[in-house]
């Protein structure tokens, strides 16, 4: 489903691909999504060191992002993935997202949300609304990407590597109708 114009492997990353329907260009390269990773796990390491922190990816778009950030921790912390479920509710406003997978004592426990991006900020309602019941002692929210011109800024976003525009994007874990999650790099729509 996803087009290279070569099948090089070092070439990945660096070309126009097409994703079943969609054209794509290259945006932030591997390296660079690496480094800023880095970065955010130094900060990370600096800021939390002494909170015990438990970290919830959410899953599937976070997978890469968790696992690169969670490589640099070098704090004592928990980690743990969750993932949301969409399921037709019976209120007003249709579509009820259910936070699935929740195993660890929350109750008095810094958690940081483990996001791949934050778009309009929807997602993230879901998630704290449902986080909050557990009553930590308080919710720290981490993401890979944040488009800030279109959130809602409901939740300050502690941690984020790029701040980017409206347009769509595809690699490093975050797909188009479940394809891409597996580049290495982020490509954005043509
Ligand atoms: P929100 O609820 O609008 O903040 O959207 C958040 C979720 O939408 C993310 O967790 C992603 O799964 C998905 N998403 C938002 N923007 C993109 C994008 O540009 N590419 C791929 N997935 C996206
Ligand atoms: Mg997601």
């Amino acid at each position: 489903m996803i087009k290279f114009a070569t099948l090089n492997l070092e070439k990945r990353g660096m070309e126009t691909i097409k994703v079943l329907d969609r054209e794509f260009v290259p945006y932030i390269d591997h390296e660079t999504i690496v480094s800023k990773i880095k970065e955010m796990a130094e900060k990370m390491n600096r800021d939390l060191r002494d909170k015990n922190p438990l970290f919830l990816g959410i899953l599937n778009g976070s997978f890469m992002f968790a696992a690169e950030l969670f490589n640099h921790l070098t704090i004592d912390c928990n980690i743990s993935f969750l993932k949301l479920a969409s399921y037709e509710g019976t209120n007003s406003t249709g579509k009820v997202k259910r936070l699935i997978g929740v195993n660890e004592d929350i109750k008095d426990r810094t958690v940081v949300i483990v996001e791949d991006i934050i778009d309009t900020g929807i997602t993230m309602d879901h998630i704290e609304k449902q986080l909050i019941g557990y009553e930590p002692k308080e919710i720290k929210i981490a993401a890979l990407l944040y488009k800030s011109e279109i959130y809602n800024n409901k939740y300050p976003i502690d941690y984020f590597c790029f701040d980017i525009p409206q347009k769509f994007i595809v690699g490093f874990g975050l797909d188009y109708n479940g394809y891409g999650r597996n580049l290495p790099s982020i490509y954005q729509t043509k």
